[in-house]
């Protein structure tokens, strides 16, 4: 039997189909709930989030980026596109100062590298009816966000470190981003640390200006959708699945086969042994997060084809089994029966995909992580 790279994975989602002829012995409740959590485990996960209580709808932007990161399927389309494996939103805690704003990290793991955090922040149109004169006149001002140090006394210079500060044109109404990483670095560290943010907004003069004057859409009093957000993104270390280093070495590029054209290369390499045998190839298995429990807090995908890797290796192996030097030397031997006890080389994934993952974590802020070698993308005699 060939149980080697990725076996386990493959083996353990098999397991999890409550029709598969191929499942293990001792298929009862304990062993599907035990194979479930190592399953979560594989996702980096000690236990499965709690479901949300009420529907909630995801940020936008955690939506729009999933969507440009993952195919319908979950599968990375735009490997480039994040620079660390997990992006983390959360959503203000304070619900009340326009100007305030406080995020719960307790969510963030320690084995997760801070990359960068921005504060996002729907600017409001200015209003126009306002009393202040001088105001009127404004058309840029200069708003600023600084991590609160001190919560007693934010009148203070010292009780406040500037983070980011930029020019705005007062009567935009649109998303603005601010870089706040040394904040949340510090807060990551240091949870007792975490007194929020403050933002100020100044004429380009420098003077104080009225709450008035520019707005920030809040929690409490606008759409959801507009919520002040903190989108953090990070690099978390897992315990890979096991795969061989020579695998993610393999400089040479194989395109992508469809199932259809594996087969025909497949029939075209048919030998009078291996007639008897289907040739090593790719086939569906789908992960389906609704059959196993996990749609309540997974957003996006529903599912996700794994696919998995069977067939023979028997010699000859044409090119289209991508037979490694030492596989076709295996083959031989085993063909010419030179030597007892030598089983034909292993059908297994020899290019892996990863998938990408939008959910709701315990905290009901919705998480994007993105999980390495998860889809087999062709299959090899090794
Ligand atoms: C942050 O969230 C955690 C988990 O939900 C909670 O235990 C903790 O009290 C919260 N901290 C603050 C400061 O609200
Ligand atoms: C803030 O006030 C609390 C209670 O009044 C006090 O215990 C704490 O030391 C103060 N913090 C600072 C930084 O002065
Ligand atoms: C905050 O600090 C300033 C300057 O040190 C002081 O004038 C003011 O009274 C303080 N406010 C409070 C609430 O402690």
């Amino acid at each position: 039997m060939c149980y080697r790279l990725g076996a386990s994975l493959l083996l353990l989602l098999m397991s999890l189909r409550p029709n598969c002829a191929a499942s293990l012995p001792g298929h009862n409740q304990q062993f599907r709930s035990h194979a479930l959590k190592r399953l979560l485990e594989v996702f980096g996960m000690e236990d499965a989030p709690q479901s949300p209580q009420r529907a909630r709808q995801p940020p936008q932007y955690m939506l729009d980026l999933y969507n440009a990161v993952a195919d319908v399927d979950g599968v990375t389309k735009q490997p480039d596109l994040l620079v660390g494996n997990t992006v983390r939103s959360f959503l203000d805690r304070t619900r009340s100062q326009q100007f305030q704003f406080f995020f719960n990290l307790s969510s963030v793991a320690k084995s997760e590298t801070i990359l960068t955090a921005q504060l996002h922040l729907f600017k409001l149109r200015g209003r126009l009816f306002q009393e202040n004169l001088y105001e009127r006149q404004q058309h840029f001002c200069q708003v600023s966000v600084y991590q609160i140090l001190d919560s007693n006394n934010t009148s203070t210079a010292e009780e406040l470190r500037l983070l980011s500060s930029r020019i705005l044109a007062v009567h935009d109404s649109t998303w603005e981003v601010f870089t706040i990483t040394k904040a949340v670095y510090a807060w990551t560290q240091d949870t007792k640390s975490n007194k929020g943010l403050m933002v100020i907004v100044q004429t380009l003069a420098g003077q104080q200006t009225s709450n008035h004057f520019v707005r920030f859409a809040t929690g409490r009093d606008h759409h959801s959708s507009k919520q002040p957000m903190l989108v953090l993104f990070t690099d978390e270390e897992r315990r890979g699945i096991t795969t061989s280093p020579s695998l993610k070495d393999m400089a040479t590029e194989i395109p992508f086969l469809s199932h259809r054209t594996l087969q025909n290369k497949a029939s075209q390499n048919r030998n009078t042994r291996s007639l008897h045998f289907q040739a090593c190839q790719r086939h569906p298995l789908y992960v389906d997060f609704e059959e196993i429990g996990w749609s309540g807090w997974i957003i996006s995908p529903r599912g996700y084809n794994a696919y998995h890797c069977k067939g023979a290796c028997f010699f000859p192996l044409g090119q289209n089994m991508r037979p490694t030097n030492h596989a076709t030397v295996q083959s031989i031997i085993n063909a010419l029966k030179l030597a007892n006890d030598v089983a034909s080389p292993c059908c297994i994934p020899d290019k892996l995909f990863s998938i990408n993952l939008l959910y709701f974590d315990d905290d009901e802020n919705v998480v994007l992580k993105q999980y390495d070698d998860m889809v087999a993308g062709s299959c090899g005699c090794h």
